[in-house]
């Protein structure tokens, strides 16, 4: 520590849905920059906080005993500088944000979140702000980063519920369709169908055909055969739905100026309308294959709980990195893995972007080997 220089000041916050790990990544930020001298505050409930300017001191007592708690220790919202809610009205909140930054003297502010939170933190980026982020999300769609970290935990919850359906399935001779978390990307749904062996995994980067799954079910009662597991992704999409998606993205893509808003609502409309079909999955099957069916969601229990030692290990990693760029002042940056370093990528690199599964990924390659079924 160089004491002719006045201590830093950092934030920190977490935005978007929480995850594991998030707690492992504050201790990691604020225990190594405790040690270098600075003085770590972090904001409450995401940016909402930060336009209130509701923070606590993030000192060695706050930062003591968190590394194995889930969730945040800060709280969280899904809340936008420049669209936030304000007694009904959506108003643009970001020149209070840069005002609550310059009142707490900050040198630096450290967003940890995902997909939306980058680009949250690139337009304070933008407005002037030193922003560093961390890539989180059960989802491990993030580009730019090899891996986010709270997906190895919830993928080990994941792989434990379709473990525990296989016991059920197998002794009613049932099918048990299971819906897994992820987005709009298959990641949690592929690796934890390809670790649990479910029978078949439905994918948003892989449009399923609803004649070739049933085929596959029936394939498999031919050869006596009397149970399946179906892991779907919350984001799956049938083939008629993948065309329909696909079309909406196009529209938004050649909107003018003036159509971008309704092209987004429109795409965002038919998402909703085209994702999240596995009751009407499961009664098809039933009918089709004469196979009872049942549904499990597993929702947020993939959330919840204690960050595997996969991630805590990495957000540790990325947390205690993060300092040597803020005092390298590299800004606009998120602190991303890469092998088992990490990398600076600029903010501008990382938004609009969703890192979705390549469909000649080496998972499904093996998947596809050992017999899985991706409904194509
Ligand atoms: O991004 C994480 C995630 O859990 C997604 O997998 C899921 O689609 C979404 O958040 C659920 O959000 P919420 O908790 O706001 O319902």
């Amino acid at each position: 520590m160089n004491s002719d220089k006045p201590a830093k000041h950092i934030g920190i916050l977490t935005s978007g849905g929480d995850c594991p790990g998030l707690n492992a990544a504050i201790r990691g930020i604020g225990k190594t920059a405790t040690s270098e001298g600075m003085q770590v505050i972090g904001f409450l409930d995401g940016f909402r906080g930060l336009m209130e300017n509701r923070s606590v001191r993030l000192d060695n007592s706050k930062l003591s005993g968190i590394l194995t708690i889930g969730g945040t220790i800060l709280g969280t919202s899904r809340d936008k500088p420049h669209r936030m809610l304000m007694g009904g009205k959506v108003v643009d909140m970001t020149d209070v944000i840069v005002e609550n930054y310059h009142k707490n003297h900050l040198d630096a502010l450290v967003c940890l979140g995902g997909g939306g939170t980058q680009k949250n933190a690139f337009r304070l980026s933008k407005a002037g702000l030193n922003i560093i982020t961390l890539p989180k999300t059960i989802d491990n769609d993030v580009a730019g980063t090899d891996i986010t970290f709270g997906f190895d935990t919830a993928l080990g919850v994941a792989v434990d519920a379709i473990d525990r359906l296989h016991s059920t399935a197998h002794s009613h001779h049932r099918i048990i369709i299971v819906e897994i978390m992820g987005h709009r990307a298959g990641w949690l749904a592929l690796g934890a169908g390809v670790s649990g062996g479910a029978d078949v995994i439905l994918i948003p980067e892989i449009p399923y055909n609803n004649e070739k799954l049933a085929q596959s079910i029936l394939q498999r009662v031919s050869k006596g055969k009397r149970f399946s597991i179906v892991a779907v992704a919350e984001g799956a999409l049938s083939e008629e739905a993948y065309k329909k998606i696909g079309k909406a993205k196009d529209d938004l893509r050649n909107a003018e100026n003036d159509e971008k808003l309704a092209a987004k609502m429109k795409l965002k409309e038919m998402e909703a309308k085209c994702t999240g079909k596995i009751m009407q999955i499961a009664d098809d099957l039933q009918r089709i294959t004469g196979l009872e069916s049942r549904v499990t969601i597993l929702g947020h229990l993939q959330r919840g709980g204690t960050p595997s030692a996969a991630d805590r290990l990495l957000a540790t990693r990325l947390g205690t990195a993060c300092i040597q760029y803020i005092k390298d002042e590299k800004f606009g940056i998120m602190v991303a893995a890469y092998g088992d370093s990490t990398k600076a990528v600029p903010l501008k690199d990382v938004v609009g972007k969703v890192k979705m599964v390549p469909t000649d990924h080496p998972w499904i390659i093996s998947a596809r080997n050992v017999g899985t079924s991706f409904g194509d």
